[in-house]
């Protein structure tokens, strides 16, 4: 089966956010009395706010419930929209905008598939709404990645088969994620050290848009 559509993660692949991530969960923590290290924040890649938050109230002897989670979660979101106005098209990372346009050129379909609600903002901020064909994100999803629900949403709004996607993701919960759903994962900076990845590259400038294209028997 052809690629006939490719399916870009956001944070960490069109635009790098980790630091800003970090910065606002290690405010929220330090409040709260609770460890938190850069170490803890990779293990936050790709999996949602409430399952990050969840990742670290895990250091902490108390018992939060429901509703102190939810404000948790606010007040961390807060502080990372006041970062992310910091944002702009230079933050877009290397190879991205040259895959976008040779994609376009060759009539394949574009869609970011993104665990994050602030995906609008992000695309936004750096100026690429209006390159992608679909967008399925966070606000429009149950299950986050590792589930392939994401992923499944941005193929059926772009109208190809999950066969027929490349996905390009950073983490593993992403790279899971893309098998899950039977699709080609391609796999960056950190995930390049995936296993199950059928393609791994540093960043994006290095990729090789037709071995990215080419028909190749995907792994489950
Ligand atoms: C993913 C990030 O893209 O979005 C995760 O890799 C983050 O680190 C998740 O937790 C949810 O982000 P947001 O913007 O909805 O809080
Ligand atoms: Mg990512």
């Amino acid at each position: 089966m052809k690629i006939s559509a490719v399916i870009f993660d956001l944070d960490g692949v069109i635009v790098s956010t980790d630091e800003y991530h970090y910065q606002a969960w290690k405010q929220i923590s330090d409040q709260e009395n609770i460890y938190f290290d850069r170490k803890i924040n990779e293990r936050l890649r790709g999996v949602s706010r409430m399952e990050s938050l969840d990742i670290i109230l895990s250091h902490s002897d108390k018992a939060y419930s429901e509703s102190e989670k939810q404000q948790l979660a606010l007040r961390k979101n807060d502080i990372y929209c006041e970062l992310l106005n910091k944002l702009s098209p230079n933050d877009i990372l290397p190879g991205v905008i040259n895959l976008l346009i040779s994609l376009k050129a060759r009539n394949i379909n574009i869609a970011i598939g993104s665990s994050s609600k602030n995906t609008p903002f992000i695309l936004e901020q750096i100026g690429l709404t209006a390159n992608f064909d679909s967008i399925a994100d966070g606000n429009s999803i149950k299950n986050s990645k590792p589930d392939p629900e994401v992923f499944l949403l941005a193929a059926k709004m772009l109208g190809v088969k999950p066969e027929e996607c490349a996905i390009i993701e950073d983490a593993q919960a992403g790279i899971d994620a893309a098998k899950a759903a039977g699709m080609k994962a391609v796999g960056i900076g950190t995930a390049a050290n995936c296993l199950n990845a059928d393609m791994k590259l540093q960043d994006l400038a290095n990729l090789d848009i037709d071995q990215l294209l080419e028909v190749n028997e995907i792994r489950s």
